[in-house]
């Protein structure tokens, strides 16, 4: 599946990853900056914080459970923020389009 990152300064970066993996493993392997992982997806750092285009909210869904948590430690939230490790990629999100934040932390 095709996913797109944009960066907080607008510029894209194109990846094309197997259905299964998370979008931040997605992101690690093709070497996407912005996102640091410190925890190695494993819910525990709010490090792969990222913000899902508005226009796929519905399919990817809110957080729920653990990453609540987690996410509130992460620095500039909004509505549409997202741990990316807790985001599993399937073929239904194809053509993802998702932000990633100046910063971590
Ligand atoms: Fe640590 Fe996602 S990689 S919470």
């Amino acid at each position: 599946i095709n996913l797109t990152f944009v960066d907080h300064q607008g510029a894209e970066r194109s990846v094309s990853v197997e259905p299964g993996s998370s979008l931040m493993t997605a992101a690690i392997y093709n070497d996407v900056p912005g996102i640091e992982a410190d925890c190695g997806g494993s819910c525990a750092c709010a490090t792969c914080h990222v913000y899902i285009d508005p226009a796929w909210m519905d399919r990817v869904g809110p957080a729920a459970g653990d990453e609540v948590d987690m996410l509130s430690t992460a620095s500039e939230l909004r509505p549409n923020s997202r741990l990316s490790c807790q985001v599993k990629l399937s073929e239904a999100l194809d053509g993802l389009c998702v932000e990633t934040p100046a910063f971590q932390g």
